[in-house]
């Protein structure tokens, strides 16, 4: 059996994806020149930078930094208004066959519904809904408070044309778990994208005796293999709670082919890539795609529903 016979390919809300493996929203994804890269690589969809209702400058710089096992960032939502992301779909459409995915952020219920309203006429394929940025000064995580996930999701559902899922923060507490998929549950909410980079770390420089940055005296997501396996848990969580009505998307912390298969074996449809692809630039997606092939092959699987979910016990 060669490579080329093992299929890692996947649908999300029906669409299909060349291979399960794309881009996170966040690093490299808010220019149309990052986009356009996006395009070229082998990330197999073009997902774009989370969007608000008017273009943000961010926090003041510096707002990331890397670590030893992954990055920290408090970039405060950076962006050039939804607007600019509509007309960035059309041109990658016109010029690419990819599948483009939104992100949209809005920083209140009316502004995402205007923000669903308007990509409702746009060409994205998906959207993803990410209601609560980690980083933005004065506003807490929306999925930390299922009442404020109910009201948003019962709005945005009301305007919302394409099919959309949600990002989530990681949840630690199994009954919050349940609390958040029960609200989820209600809406007609196509996958969940698990998870966010987890708030409010602090990473210190001990020779400067300084946070290594800005905002909020320093505290910011962190992201990478810090996070791999709370995000590998948040994955199981719901896709058993989910029983194959949602769909999961994981992230967090996937720089090789065997994270990703972690992933999918946890329950995964697809999964993102973040912090690896801002430190190892593009080449990451064929990276993790070749291995993640190598690796299946080795196992004898030809397919991903050959082992998606079904992670045994011991
Ligand atoms: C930002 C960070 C996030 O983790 C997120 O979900 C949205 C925005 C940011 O700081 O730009």
């Amino acid at each position: 059996m060669n490579k080329k016979s093992v299929d890692i390919s996947t649908k999300i809300t029906g669409v299909e994806l060349e291979t399960c493996i794309f881009n996170a929203s966040g690093p490299r994804d808010e220019t149309l020149t990052d986009l356009e890269n996006l395009a070229k690589s082998k990330s197999s969809a073009v997902m774009m930078k989370s969007c608000t209702l008017r273009a943000r400058r961010g926090n003041p710089p510096p707002r990331y930094a890397n670590l030893e096992f992954g990055s920290i960032n408090s970039m405060g939502l950076p962006n050039l208004g939804y607007r600019a992301y509509i007309k960035f779909a059309k041109i990658l459409k016109k010029i690419y066959s990819k599948p483009v995915v939104a992100s949209i952020s809005g920083m209140t219920l009316k502004d995402n519904v205007v923000i669903f309203k308007a990509f409702n006429d746009s060409p994205v394929d998906v959207i993803e809904f990410n209601p609560g940025s980690p980083n933005t000064i004065g506003k807490p995580i929306v999925g930390y408070d299922t009442q404020e996930m109910d009201r948003l999701l019962d709005s945005v559902s009301k305007v919302c044309k394409k099919p959309f899922g949600v990002k989530l923060p990681a949840y630690f507490d199994l009954v919050h778990f349940e609390q958040i998929a029960d609200v989820i549950k209600k809406y007609p909410v196509k996958f969940v994208t698990c998870i966010n980079s987890v708030g409010n770390g602090l990473a210190i420089d001990p020779y400067k005796e300084k946070p290594l940055i800005k905002p909020k005296g320093g505290l910011g997501g962190i992201s990478g293999k810090y996070i791999k396996f709370t995000a590998l848990a948040n994955v199981r969580k719901f896709y058993e709670l989910f029983n194959g009505k949602i769909q999961v998307i994981g992230v967090g912390g996937v720089y090789s082919g065997i994270d990703a298969f972690e992933f999918i074996l946890a329950g995964a449809s697809a999964v993102q890539i973040g912090t690896a692809f801002i430190q190892k630039g593009p080449k990451i997606f064929g990276k993790v795609q070749n291995e993640l092939k190598d690796f299946m092959k080795q196992k004898g699987y030809k397919k991903l529903s050959d082992f998606q979910g079904k992670l045994k016990t011991l």
